[in-house]
């Protein structure tokens, strides 16, 4: 079982500790649900939005080492279906982060080479959010490093409902028979369909602030991820904690079903 100790910055595996190795194998999709802004800043006695203000900080902070240790696809669960739920004030302000957010970071993004992408029901979002969305998709197209995907009033069940509708559409439309609906059409129609196949599905997902569940994100594609808690608010999340979860992931035996070796018997069998 590992446990993350947020303030030694430190995690260990009864008496193995892993080390991130920058040559060994970098999860090509990583996925955050970024939680527990909120509590960040009432530990400290000030507004829930304030520990949004400082999570925008972590954003920038983890995009740029996440692109520098080779990662492809960062996906950002940043608003998801059921937020609007929140009070009218923190869902506004939560509205009003990615406009700050695209107008500073975007030259940034830009120098870094990472292209932005968002998914979600983004037609719901207020005009000037929208506005700012379609500005750094349009600022960044041009760049062929790592997608910055922004997970933007996303909801997984919403996202399957909206594919299976459009498949039977088409179905309807075409005559297509039932059995020809197989797992790569489901796949090619939901929102992360825009990616490469090999990198639809995260090969990493990491939740922050101690809470694990998994919050309507991303059900079909993280059916073989592997899964990483930490106590780590977001806001105190950063570039050495995100190593932490790679070490982590390249220490798993990754089997998907099958019977692969445990790495140590791998490492005799090529010797
Ligand atoms: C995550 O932090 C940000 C969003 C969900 C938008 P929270 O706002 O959920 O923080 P906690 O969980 O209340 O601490
Ligand atoms: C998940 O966090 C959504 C985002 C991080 C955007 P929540 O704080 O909304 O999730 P619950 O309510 O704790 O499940
Ligand atoms: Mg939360």
């Amino acid at each position: 079982m590992w446990r993350l100790f947020p303030q030694k910055n430190k995690y260990v595996q009864e008496e193995a500790e892993f080390h991130f190795d920058p040559a060994g194998n970098i999860p090509k999709h990583v996925a955050i649900i970024m939680d527990g802004n909120g509590r960040w800043a009432q530990n400290r006695r000030l507004p829930r939005i304030a520990g949004h203000q400082e999570g925008m900080e972590t954003v920038k902070t983890v995009t740029k080492h996440a692109s520098k240790i080779g990662i492809k696809v960062l996906t950002l669960y940043a608003f998801s279906t059921e937020n609007w739920k929140r009070p009218t004030e923190e869902v506004n302000f939560l509205m009003q982060l990615p406009v700050d957010f695209f107008d500073k970071f975007v030259p940034e993004l830009i120098k870094e080479n990472v292209k932005v992408h968002v998914m979600g029901y983004t037609e719901f979002l207020p005009a000037h959010t929208q506005d700012a969305v379609k500005r750094a998709i349009e600022q960044t197209k041009n760049n062929t490093g790592m997608v910055l995907n922004f997970a933007l009033n996303y909801g997984s069940r919403a996202e399957l409902v909206t594919a299976t509708q459009a498949i039977v559409k088409k179905a309807q439309a075409e005559g297509v028979a039932a059995e020809t609906i197989d797992e790569s059409m489901i796949a090619d129609h939901l929102m992360t369909g825009f990616l490469p196949v090999d990198l639809r599905d995260p090969e990493l997902l990491i939740r922050t602030s101690g809470e694990e569940r998994i919050s309507n994100f991303l059900l079909w594609q993280i059916a073989y991820s592997e899964l990483f808690f930490t106590d780590a608010l977001w806001p105190d999340f950063n570039g050495e904690l995100l190593e932490m979860a790679v070490a982590s992931f390249q220490n798993r035996n990754r089997r998907f079903g099958g019977l692969n070796l445990p790495v140590a018997d791998e490492h005799q069998v090529t010797e």
